[in-house]
Formats: C-alpha cells, structure tokens, sequence
C-alpha cells in the first residue's frame, strides 16, 4: 500500500498547497489568520463562567494564541480579584502570581486567598512567549463557589402532601411559595436539588434550560444540587418561585424488569435562596413548612414510558406572585440531611438541537408517522390546535419494519409514549420534560385534525458538552459511519454514558463506556462528563473493591439473574481504571486520577487477590466479548464454516489480558502520582501476569488457546506476547480476518481490531475491514440507512428482519469505537505516548489507495490540532496544525528530506522544522506550533 505512494511523482507547484487548503473548513491551512499572542479561551474546571463549584482550589486553563511558528509559553501572570472592578485597578487582589516561569496553561489550581463559599472571583491571564513577548491581560472571566459545607444549607427537606399510589406514575407535584423583597437585591443566588426531577421557576421564569436536574448519580451518597443566579429573575417587592417535581431515576420505572422507587417512594424538595441587597445585607428564603404543593397537567412522567399532560388542569400563574393557592395542600419537612449533597460536577443536560421532519407517512397499516430522518434522543415538540379535551397521542420508534410499519418491540416494555390533551385555547405547544425518548420516527395518534411537517420538530437532548472533533475523508460511506458515531454519543450521553436510550435499560453500562471513552474524548469534550460519572464508581463499588455492571448501580444482585451478582466484569468493572486514564490521556488531567485512585486500585487489588498465585484471573461471572459472530451465521456465508461454533474467546484469556492491561495503567498512574509503593509493586506482578497469560493461552508457536480475532487482537494490543511471537500472532490475525473476509469481534475485540492489524503489519486488512459493506461489518449497516450505530452487527439482518427483541438497540455506542482509529490512523492524529493532553502530539497517517484524502480536526486543551493528507495528481500533501504551546512529531511518507517540500520551500536547513530521522515508511520531522503543508513528492 506504501508502496503506491512512492510512485514517481512529478512537478512541484507550490499551487497545490492553495488547493489544498480547501482540506480545512475556515481555510486555515496557509498559516492560519494573523493572531496576536493572547491567552484566550479562559475555563475553571473545563468551563466558562462556572458558578457553584464545590471545591476551594478549582483549576484554571487557557489557551495560547499566536500564529508565530514554535511559539511555546515562556511565563505566565494570573490575577485574581473579588470583583471585576478591583480586577481592573489591581485592588485587593486575592492572587497575583507575578510572572512564573513555566508553560503551564493548563489546570492550574487556585492557590491565593482562602475563598468561602458561594464566592466569586474574577480573574485574567496575561503571557509571555518563548521569543520574550508580551501578551496583553486577558479579558476577565470568572467562577463561583458553591457551598463548601454542609453547614452551609438551611433548608429544610421537603414533601409535598399528596395523597399517591406510588406502585404506580403519579401526577407531578407541583410546590410553591411566595416572599416579599424589602429592598432592591443585588445579587441573588438558588441553590437546588430535589429527590426525583425538577423544574424551577421564578415568577413565572424558569431559571435556566438545564433538563433532568439535579442528574442521575448513587443518590445514597451523591446527590448533586444545582447553583443558578437568578438576580434578574427577582425584584424589589413580591415573588413567588415554582417548582415541578418528576418521578425521574429516583422513584420512576428503572432497569428492565417493571422495577420502580429504586431510591424511594416519595419525591422532595431542598431549595436554599441567598439574596444579597443593594445596602449590603442579606436573606435566605429556604424550603421549609411555608411552602404549598399541588398537582397540576402533569399526570404522569416517567423516562422510559412517557408524559401524560392534560392541559385542561393547568393552573395559569401558579408560579407567579399573585396565584391563589388557597385550595393547595401543604408539605411535610423532612430530616433526609445533607451529608449526600455535593455540587454539579457534570454537563447539564439541554435541547441541543431541533430537527424538522423529512417526510409524513401514512404506513401500511393506515398509521401516521413522521420520519426525522436520524436516530436521535430526546423529545417531539409540537404546535398544534384542538378543542378541549381532544387529545394527540405520540409513540416513538427507532426504525419501520420490513412492510413500512412502524415498530416498537425492541423497545421491550418502555411505552415511551407522551400523550396531550387540549384545552382547547388556540394553538397549543408542547413538549414533554421528565422522559426521553430514543427515535427517528414518531406515530401521531387519536388526533382529530390534521398534521404537517410543519407542526412538528424533534428536540435533540444531551450532556451539553462541546463537540471538539471530526474526521472526514473521500469515501461517503465512511463519512456516514463517523456521523453514526457521533449521533450515537450524542443519544447515549445524557448526563450518564447509557448503553441504549430507547428501551426499558438506558443505564450506565460501564463496558460499553470504556471501549467508547477514547473516542468520546476526540468528539466532544468529555472530561467534565466522566469526572462526575467516575466518582459513583466508588459509592457502588463492593468494599472487596469489585466494580458493578452497571453504575449508577441499580442492577442489584445481578438483576435476578441467579448467576450473577452483577459485579466484576472484566472489561466492565475495567472501566474503573480504564477511564479515569483515559481522561488523564486526552485532558492530561491529573485529579481525576487522584480522586479516581482509591477505587482504581480497589479493583486492581480485587484482581489480584482473586488470581491468586497463578495470575490467570478467572473469578466471577464475565460477559467475555459480548455480542461477537456467532454460529448460524457460519450458515448464511455457506460452507466451509458450516459449523463454525462462533466466535468464542475463552472468558478467562479475556480477563487476564485485561488483568495484565489495568495493572500497567495502575502501575502508570501510581508513577505518576508519585505512588513509589504502589508503582513498584505493580511493575513486579506485570511479568507474572504475563507469563500466565503465555503459560495458559500461548503456544510455542504462537496459537492462541481461542484462535479468534478478539483473543489476537488482544494479545497484540495489550502487549501479552514475547517478541519471537508478534509476528506470528499478527499474522494469524491477519489470516483469520482474511479466512472469513470480515471481523468476527465483539464489545471488547472490536474497538482495538483495526488498530491491531494496522499497528502490527497489516494496514490494508484492517482498510478491508473498514471498507467491508457485507455483514457483518461497520458499514454494513450505513447500506441498511442506519444513523447511529447498533447494538449488534445485524440489528436488520441480511434478509430484511429484525434480530431478537430481547436484545437489538439501534443505538448503542460501543462498535462505534473504531472511530479512535478514524482519528489516530487513518487521519494519523495520535497522543504522544509519553506526553499527556497533546502538549506533545504525534501525526501518523497510514493512507490507502482506497481514499484521496482524509482529515481530521480535534480541539485540544491547547487549541486546534489538525491532520490531513490528500493524493494529489502529482504529489502527495500531508498538512498539520499545531497549536501555540505545543510541539508535534510528523511521520512524513517521504523517501527522504529531498522529496518534500513545505509552503514551497525545501525542509531542509530550516529553523521551524527539525529533520529527526526515518521510521519505516516514514521520514520524521518535529515543529514547533504553526499550520504547515507538507508537499512530498517520491522519486521512485
Ligand atoms: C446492555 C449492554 C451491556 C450488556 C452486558 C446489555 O443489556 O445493553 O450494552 O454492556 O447488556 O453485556
């Protein structure tokens, strides 16, 4: 394949990096537009303006401007203030760091005046850069405490007093009060959190468009609360403040099996406003006996069956001061406490997108259906006209079946059906808020009228986390498998990672989590995310350190399997360790592995303990490499496999390689964290680990106990095997792909198959994969107009039907794991092994014939990193952006310094690009920051 590009390649024309400019979207590629040095893109914790934050010392980042190559960060100035005024006049700052030399500009912990809680701080940058210039003092920016203590709440816990059966979806509590502001107010600040879901208004507003508060995490030990400044929601005089209550997690239906009140039975309410007057003196108006509950449209809300809204019951400005709550019942104050309460660490959930219909459908069976025209998670809104007590009734459904009926049985038991009855007050809008639904087409029921595209959109619901990266390169099909990907984190990504959001499960599955991680981190930025998610992992871990299925863990005992009892997993309860790294990796975040660590080793120490002195770790039940080619397949693709008993991977060579893998990113961290104990026990048990996977599941001759693809494929990637036998185990897997012209993986071979053969020797085998449109493969369900991944590699099998109802999502994430190798390999964008976060990075594209070009671009906690290369019709143009403060190491597929030219000048003998040597196929140059567009031109 190399070989190809090698063709002899003729005139160089410095034209053809104007061409190929168009590689980059903004047009970037010929140096980037003129920037100043600056430090922009201020963050606390990953995010702008945070207010709420539940630690004293958060960290601060920026970015580095400057579109002068090998501009790195000499030294940096912080300085903090209590308002944006003393910020200004440097007056009473509460840290000035001076000049530091350093090129740190990224999570650097507060280290000046001890902050109290709920306080502010306003603060700015300035840098200066390797060649001694300046910047100017950033623009200001800020962050807020929370509240630090548990002392600091006041409010009382609170239930509304309703008369519910609680086996069942109960109408929504409705909870209000009112209070008098004596005084202009300054600066008002709502803390909240609920059992259950809430909605939050104030007189008549509601404070923000974050949805499913306070989140899903283990209530018993975490529960998070939301801090929302609402000074401009509040005035001098009269205001009332509105809350509605969902069954949510906490108390509605969960986990497959009909299971409700998983937390407990009762929703509540804590709700703590400090205001601050414009004289300086302060109130608190908390959740306490003043306050009134009632019901009100919402008769029932449950995430995986729906909303039920009769309009008919709303109660017009019942969250408005002047509301006559007379008739409305009172709460009881409840002593649930506040050890569990801790601050939001996540990304609040939000509509992040609206889509229109594509097309109206009347299906076979006479049904109405409107087609979205892509999976996507969240909810239908609509606009539509009725006379009271008329009502529409919404399904939601991922595909139609075979005739073009609409098909909801793989939903298993979620109704996931809302259902509005009218008021019968002219056009009336609605969209549901306390469940989600997982579709691409919605049936329009039990509606008198008539129904146009033009009445509908589908409302897009997920973590609002930024999206950072995309890859896209000449082939269509993949192009549509990237944005399956990245449609399928977007559905699963709802303030958990879920294995599925449409059928009665949507629970954090914790292998499908792992294997998707390193991608999620090249889509969007995840760290936030994760770092709240992980930090359930110890609330539910077994204090013998086993990690459950699923967290937060609500698949108690095993969900009643009798088998299991629903912990220690391997490749599951790996995500302990897996993650946390894989964060530190992307984000080269440090304190998610120090708060990761206790449980981190909980695992690696239940491990080790169950091995016992043999190494093999076969304790437990574990899913193995779940979902993998099975055997009647074998049937359909005929002889000569008739029989073939799939593709099973001994369970116990699964969970020793995965043993041996943890316990080198255990080894790793503990180093890194400066662990010396730990580290070093942990490099003495790799080599036993080691010899025990080879004494038990290697032959001499390099055989694997399970001769499959995913016991290859680990072996090689997880670097199981002495080095006489690499050779021999990456041929056998490339054969075996090549035996059955495709993948036989599951959720643990499939993520690292491509970047198995491609790393060890086999880049056009793991291309044929790649391009494979037959099943099973990843585009063989683009050819079946898939938009989001599946569960299963026939979903919709080759003859049209569906696969087993019990089990067969058309979104779930985890095959959508090859995308690390869309960016790593195929675009060649690549972490530095020994440098985390891309202070360093590498670019190593490895192309095919198959693809003129492919790019990718990622941004990075350092700025905009880019990788591109593209077949031209006389030279061969690989182009590179490296952000201000970082470095990067370039495989250019290059003879030799000669042969390449860059911006149209030869790279030989220049300042900003050091020549370091070949590597195979490669010639290897490192640069410093700067857009370069590399020309290569082979002579033979
Ligand atoms: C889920 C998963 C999960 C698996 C366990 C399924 O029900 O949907 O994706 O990882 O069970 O093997």
């Amino acid at each position: 394949m190399i070989n190809l590009l090698k063709k002899r390649l003729t005139i160089a024309s410095s034209l053809l990096c104007v061409a190929f400019t168009f590689l980059f979207v903004d047009g970037s590629a010929m140096g980037g537009n003129q920037t100043k040095l600056a430090a922009v893109n201020l963050r606390t914790e990953y995010k702008h303006n945070p207010i709420g934050l539940g630690m004293a010392n958060p960290r601060l980042s920026w970015e580095m401007q400057d579109s002068e190559r090998g501009s790195m960060q000499q030294a940096y100035q912080i300085r903090c203030a209590a308002t944006a005024a003393e910020l200004k006049n440097k007056a009473d700052l509460l840290w000035n760091t001076d000049w530091v030399e350093s090129d740190q500009s990224n999570q650097l912990a507060y280290a000046g005046q001890k902050l109290a809680s709920g306080e502010r701080v306003y603060w700015q940058v300035r840098i200066r850069n390797n060649r001694g210039k300046e910047s100017a003092w950033s623009e200001p920016v800020f962050f807020e405490l929370g509240l630090l203590s548990h002392a600091d709440w006041k409010a009382q816990w609170i239930e509304p007093k309703l008369d519910e059966d609680v086996s069942k979806s109960t109408p929504s509590p409705y909870l209000r009060r009112t209070f008098q502001a004596p005084k202009p107010i300054s600066k008002a600040t709502a803390f909240v959190t609920c059992h259950g879901l809430y909605e939050l208004s104030m007189n008549g507003s509601k404070v923000s468009d974050d949805l499913f508060t306070p989140g899903w995490t283990s209530y018993q030990e975490r529960l998070q609360y939301q801090a929302y400044d609402v000074t401009g929601l509040l005035a001098k005089g009269e205001n009332a403040i509105g809350v509605v209550l969902g069954d949510g997690w906490y108390r509605g239906f969960l986990v497959w099996q009909g299971n409700k009140n998983t937390y407990g039975e009762n929703v509540a309410l804590l709700f703590q406003l400090q205001i601050e007057y414009a004289d300086g003196t302060s109130e608190m108006i908390c959740s306490d006996e003043n306050w009134k509950a009632g019901t009100g449209p919402i008769l029932k809300s449950d995430i995986y069956n729906g909303e039920t809204y009769d309009a008919r019951l709303e109660q017009t400005g019942w969250n408005t001061a002047g509301f006559d709550d007379r008739e409305w019942n009172g709460v009881e104050t409840k002593d649930y406490g506040y050890d569990n309460l801790v601050a939001s660490d996540g990304v609040p959930v939000q509509v992040i997108q609206r889509i229109q219909p594509i097309e109206k459908i009347i299906t076979p069976k006479g049904e109405l259906v409107f087609d979205f025209g892509q999976n996507l998670v969240g909810w239908v809104h609509f606009k539509l006209k009725g006379n009271k007590g008329d009502k529409v009734v919404l399904n939601h459904a991922e595909v139609l079946d075979q005739e073009g009926n609409f098909y909801t049985a793989n939903l298993r038991v979620a109704k996931a059906e809302d259902e509005y009855i009218f008021k019968g007050d002219g056009v009336e809008s609605y969209a549901p808020r306390f469940t989600f639904h997982g579709f691409r087409y919605v049936k329009i029921s039990d509606y008198p009228g008539e129904v146009t595209v033009d009445d509908l959109e589908a409302c897009v619901v997920h973590s609002a986390m930024t999206e950072t990266g995309d890859f896209v390169c000449s082939d269509t099909l993949v192009n549509r498998l990237q944005k399956n990907i990245q449609w399928g984190l977007r559905g699963n990504f709802l303030d958990v990672p879920t294995d599925c959001p449409q059928r009665d499960e949507r629970l954090g599955w914790t292998g499908d989590a792992q294997v998707f991680a390193p991608t999620a981190c090249f889509n969007v930025d995840a760290a936030s995310f994760y770092t709240k998610w992980m930090q359930d992992f110890p609330v539910d871990q077994k204090e013998n350190g086993s990690v459950p299925w699923v967290v937060p863990n609500v698949v108690k005992d095993g969900g009643g399997t009798g088998w299991s009892d629903g912990f220690g997993a391997t490749a599951w309860a790996d995500a302990s360790v897996i993650i946390p790294w894989t964060v530190y990796r992307a984000y080269g975040d440090t304190g998610i592995l120090e708060r990761q660590y206790a449980s981190m080793k909980g695992w690696e120490e239940y491990m080790i303990r169950e091995s016992g002195d043999n190494y093999v770790f076969s304790a437990g039940f574990h899913f193995g490499d779940w979902l993998a080619f099975a055997e009647y397949y074998s049937y359909y693709y005929n002889a000569p496999d008739y029989g073939y008993a799939g593709a099973n991977t001994d369970k116990e060579l699964i969970a020793t390689a995965y043993f041996y893998h943890t316990t080198g990113l255990m080894q790793k961290t503990a180093e890194i964290l400066g662990k010396k104990e730990d580290a070093a026990r942990y490099a003495a048990i790799l080599p036993k680990i080691k010899e025990a996977f080879n004494r038990e599941f290697v032959t001499e001759t390099g055989r694997l106990t399970s001769g499959t693809q995913t016991a290859y494929v680990l072996a090689l990637c997880f670097k199981l095997l002495p080095e006489n036998l690499v050779p021999v185990v990456a041929k056998r897997l490339a054969d075996d792909v090549n035996h059955f012209g495709h993948l036989t993986t599951g959720f643990v071979g499939t993520p690292l198959l491509c970047q198995a053969l491609s790393d060890y020797g086999y880049p056009d085998v793991a291309y044929k994969l790649l391009f494979n449109k037959r099943y099973p493969s990843w585009l063989y369900p683009v050819t079946k107009g898939a938009t989001t991944i599946w569960e299963r590699w026939d979903c919709i099998k080759p003859d049209g039907s569906f696969q087993d109802v019990g089990m067969n999502s058309f979104n779930h994430y985890a095959y959508g794991a090859v995308g690390n190798w869309l960016y790593q390999t195929v675009a060649g964008l690549q972490e530095d092994p020994a440098v985390a976060g891309y202070k360093k990075f590498v670019v190593k594209p490895v192309p095919t014939e198959q693809l003129q070009f492919a790019k990718a671009n990622y941004q990075s906690i350092y700025g905009e990193i880019r990788s591109g290369w593209e077949r031209k019709e006389d030279a061969f143009v690989q182009t590179v952006e490296v952000p201000a403060n970082t470095s990067a190491k370039i495989y250019l597929l290059a003879n030799d310094a000669t042969s390449v030219s860059e911006n149209g000048k030869p790279i030989s003998n220049r300042k900003d690009i050091a020549i370091a040597g070949r590597d195979g196929d490669y010639l290897v140059v490192e640069v410093g920051s700067g857009t370069y567009s590399f020309q290569i031109q082979n002579s033979n």
